[in-house]
């Protein structure tokens, strides 16, 4: 057997998967599930890095359980994380506090300010704005702050005890430039004059960024020395474990945060800023979209009525395309795009008898396509070719939900074998890094690429159901611009 072991630091849980590449399949999986801290202000999301950490030694002792006296045989570790997470540790490599996440929108200000000053647009999830807050709110923290980190560099970090960010991952920072792959200097003063010394150096997709030391090694179960790769932010790795590692596949990955993205050999700026220009973690570029509101406002729904997201599918199926006019603008968490990082949820249009459960589930289900849809739109003015999507994450396994994506983005909608995209992803990045050593030249789409199968039927669009999707759309953009006064 040839063992990679990839992991996946999300918002939700942590999730490891073994991956033997010699018969192509995942060997073993685990998880391990963990909230956002409770009872913080309003727009706060954070998690203590201790958290993930905790996770991941979880799921290595669950995955060396499973696999027995092959597990000392993975030959090489890759770490995919959520973007763009504020870690700040103080001289001897401690956490100063919790780190702000992606999904945070308490810096909503600091971001308008940031974006001002800089004359681009930087989103309220992006690390930037993180750091402007936390010096102004909190400056004794920033003071005692000697490193800023990214969540999956510091899982690299308390692996290897190398600090470092991966160029995929640090193009989600804001203060990034993704043309020559190196911190911009302005972006970098004019978000702290103190940042600069606190950044990592940079690690290249394709190179190791160190070896399990002891504490790693204790951590994993697993004998110190064992490479680990550079590693990507969730989505990057997502990318590598979902084909997007050449032109032409586009990936919707369905999850808290509903992403969609694609392979670029060059990269891609939107000067609107709504579709961001991130390099990808094998060398190249991944034009990426990313609404906030996705499983995250149906699990709401699902809370609200103690139910489950396979009975609420099941009642949502019987209820009619455009819930009878009820529209659900589902920016229950603020949204990324448009850009409205303060705004609430809405249900519109409601009149007596429709408060039914299921009517109100698919309601958000169609919230979330049409937006989403919008800004596929985006893309597609960007040149973008979106024939074909493939869809991933936890999302993808709802049926209704496919239907409603091929109508609204008026394109084939298509899944793959392995759902966990992304720990996948950092596993196959192991894997190429690997590999690499040995051949320099070798792209990461031909050691990835051949791991990752489509499954089951494409469903295509329906011509009336799209045509009657694209009424939808207007009267989903209508109410958030009458809501928001933007979109
Ligand atoms: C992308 C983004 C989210 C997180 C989720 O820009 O913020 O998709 O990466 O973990």
């Amino acid at each position: 057997m040839e063992l990679y072991l990839g992991l996946d630091v999300g918002t939700q849980g942590t999730k490891g998967l073994v991956f033997d590449v010699e018969s192509s399949r995942v060997v073993a999986r685990a998880s391990c599930s963990y909230d956002l801290i409770a009872g913080l202000a309003p727009g706060a999301a954070e998690q203590r890095p201790e958290t993930w950490l905790d996770a991941v030694g979880a799921v290595a002792h669950e995955l060396a359980h499973a696999l027995g006296p092959a597990w000392s045989n993975v030959r090489a570790i890759g770490v995919s994380g959520q973007q763009h997470g504020l870690v700040v540790l103080d001289e001897n490599g401690r956490v100063v506090r919790a780190a702000k996440l992606w999904c945070d929108t308490e810096t909503a200000q600091e971001a308008r300010e940031l974006s001002e000053k800089l004359g681009r647009d930087v989103p309220t999830g992006f690390t930037a704005s993180k750091i402007v807050w936390l010096a102004r709110h909190e400056p004794a923290n920033w003071r005692r702050t000697r490193h800023v980190l990214l969540p999956h560099d510091w899982i690299n970090q308390r692996l290897t005890g190398e600090f470092a960010m991966e160029y995929g991952d640090a193009s989600g920072t804001g203060f990034f430039d993704v043309r020559a792959r190196r911190f911009d200097a302005d972006a970098v003063a004019a978000v702290d004059d103190e940042l600069a010394a606190k950044l990592p150096s940079l690690v290249p997709a394709g190179e190791f960024v160190g070896r399990l030391d002891r504490d790693g090694a204790a951590l994993l179960g697993l004998p110190a020395g064992v490479p680990v790769s550079a590693g990507a932010g969730d989505n990057m790795a997502s990318a590598i474990g979902s084909g997007a590692t050449r032109p032409g596949v586009v990936v919707a990955s369905l999850g808290t945060s509903a992403t969609v993205f694609a392979y670029s050999a060059t990269p891609i700026v939107d000067p609107r800023g709504a579709i961001a220009p991130f390099c990808d973690s094998t060398g190249a570029w991944l034009p990426l979209l990313c609404v906030m509101n996705a499983t995250g406002a149906l699990e709401d729904v699902c809370v609200a009525f103690a139910s489950d997201h396979a009975t609420l599918t099941r009642e949502a199926a019987s209820e009619p395309l455009g819930c009878e006019g009820v529209t659900c603008v589902p920016f229950f968490r603020g949204e990324r795009v448009p850009d409205l990082p303060t705004a609430t949820g809405s249900f519109l249009g409601l009149r007596p008898g429709l408060l039914r459960r299921g009517l109100l589930y698919r309601a958000v289900l169609e919230g979330v396509t049409a937006n989403l849809a919008a800004g596929v739109e985006r893309m597609r003015g960007l040149g973008l070719v979106v024939e074909r999507v493939r869809v991933v994450g936890g999302g993808a396994s709802n049926e209704l939900w496919r239907g409603l994506l091929a109508d609204a983005l008026e394109a084939e909608v298509e899944t793959q074998v392995e759902n966990e995209s992304a720990a996948l992803g950092a596993a196959l990045q192991a894997a190429w890094t690997h590999e690499r050593a040995a051949r320099k030249d070798l792209l990461c789409d031909a050691v990835a690429s051949p791991h990752v199968r489509t499954a089951g039927a494409i469903v295509a669009p329906d011509p009336k159901r799209a045509a009657r999707f694209r009424e939808l759309r207007n009267r989903f953009a209508d109410w958030v611009v009458r809501l928001h006064g933007s979109g």
